[in-house]
């Protein structure tokens, strides 16, 4: 914890006998924070806080998230800017290095992430491993542990040299591991990278190519999967960026760290929910049945939620809600499907849930994952893939947070503490006296 944001201020907790001053911290933005680090050591009791719903577990420079003022900033930057004027590979730059890129440094960063996309020939026999039937989620959680074993000359991580090898090549790796799960899923022979296309192009051209005929990328379809990919690229500290820190911390090689990401992301709470979402959409099928669901999702008995609904920071709105809102009415009226019915019911649910009361005194709005299920769909991908292109585009927040986490000399295992409500000792009891 740099010392510059150490306040004057103090916070003062009092409890049986004891009365501790602790140090309070001012974030360049956001509330206050009560340094609690010796908290046990000075006054020997712990925190309870499951969830993490008050707690800080680091410091970071990457991402602020205003979630009253639904605002998200990547390094002071906009997301609905970075979404409009900005490309994935120039928000990969910024959030792995700080800055924007000057020309210069944005082709040498291209350049390098494309000369890395194509996975060591022996890979193809590790996805050959798995079962036809898979999930592509489960797919890539075990082909990006298994990088580890591909590419260990990136997995010493304290050599920034190795550590920004690794970078690149996760970052230019995870589109032809998404795309060769998904190719793989469908029995269709894998398809090479393309390094003459852009990013979001080339993954596009490695899911829907095939040998037997040319298969030409639709610009604006390139355009928005790549502001689907800016949408994702990172979030602060959710479940699965503290899973990566936490992963991390124990010293593990980024490639397993990062399958630990992609693990966590899968639940329907996290990533998931683009996947559940649009599934949600197609059950309720028309408008007349979205009361029945609202009334579902109401209902404490039932553990139905709105998929695509809420969010743990944002309760004003999700501002990539907003975008991907705008990119899914640009992308279906250039497919010539503007009247999807799907689009219809998700339009209609959105008014209805934000005028209902439940919604608005738990402050519930459209989360990301509301609208781009729509999009991919509308792109061509099977619902199972909408989560392995979240975890594509969410890989270069993982590992930007893992760098600025390795690069911190004060770095510590994770290794949170427990209220412990079990049985206290006792004596074990031979079998035949129990
Ligand atoms: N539908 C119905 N009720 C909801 C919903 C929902 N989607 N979300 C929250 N609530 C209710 C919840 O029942 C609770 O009510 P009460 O206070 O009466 O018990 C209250 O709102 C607060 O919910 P919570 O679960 O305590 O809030 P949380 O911050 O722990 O959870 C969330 C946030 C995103 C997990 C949750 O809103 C949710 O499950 N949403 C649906 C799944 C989803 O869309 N997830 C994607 C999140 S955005 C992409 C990402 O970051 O991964």
């Amino acid at each position: 914890m740099p010392d510059t944001h150490r306040d004057a201020k103090t916070a003062t907790l009092s409890f049986g006998d004891k009365t501790l001053e602790l140090p309070m911290l001012t974030p360049t933005a956001g509330p206050d924070v009560i340094d609690i680090r010796k908290l046990y050591s000075q006054g020997g009791v712990f925190t309870y806080d499951p969830g993490f719903t008050s707690t800080a577990s680091c410091d970071s420079t990457i991402t602020y998230i205003d979630g009253d003022k639904g605002e998200l900033l990547h390094r002071g930057y906009p997301i609905d800017q970075l979404a409009e004027k900005s490309h994935f590979l120039e928000v990969c730059y910024l959030l792995l290095y700080g800055d924007l890129p000057t020309a210069d440094q944005l082709e040498d960063f291209e350049s390098r992430v494309t000369s890395h996309t194509m996975l060591h020939e022996q890979m193809q026999y590790f996805f050959r491993g798995f079962r036809r039937d898979a999930h592509p989620m489960a797919t890539m959680v075990g082909v990006v542990g298994a990088m580890s074993a591909f590419y260990h000359d990136s997995t010493d991580i304290h050599d920034p040299w190795q550590r920004e090898v690794a970078t690149i090549r996760l970052i230019a790796k995870m589109p032809t591991i998404a795309a060769w799960a998904y190719k793989y899923h469908i029995g269709q022979p894998f398809i090479y990278p393309r390094n003459d296309l852009d990013y979001a192009a080339n993954f596009l051209h490695m899911c829907f190519a095939v040998p037997a005929e040319t298969y030409n990328v639709n610009p604006i379809i390139a355009r928005a999967m790549d502001r689907i990919f800016t949408l994702h690229a990172d979030h602060e500290q959710n479940a699965s960026t503290s899973t990566v820190r936490l992963a991390s911390s124990s010293g593990a090689n980024p490639f397993a760290c990062i399958a630990a990401g992609i693990a966590c992301l899968w639940g329907p709470a996290h990533g998931g929910a683009n996947q559940a979402c649009l599934e949600m959409l197609r059950e309720i099928g028309s408008p007349n049945r979205i009361p029945e669901f609202i009334e579902r999702a109401k209902d404490k008995d039932d553990p139905f939620r709105l998929m695509g609904f809420g969010h743990r920071v944002y309760k004003n709105f999700d501002p990539r809600a907003r975008v991907m809102k705008q990119s899914a009415d640009e992308v279906l009226e250039l497919l010539g499907i503007e009247n999807n019915p799907t689009l219809q019911v998700a339009k209609e649910l959105e008014a209805i849930a934000l005028k209902d009361d439940y919604f608005v005194e738990k402050k519930l709005y459209p989360n990301v994952d509301f609208y781009s299920g729509i999009i991919l769909d509308a792109i061509g991908f099977p619902t199972s893939m909408f989560t392995p292109i979240f975890a594509l585009a969410r890989t270069v927040g993982w590992v930007s947070q893992w760098k600025e986490m390795i690069a911190d000399p004060q770095l510590k295992i994770g290794r949170p503490r427990q209220l412990y409500v079990g049985a206290t000792s006792r004596d074990y009891v031979d079998v035949e006296n129990r």
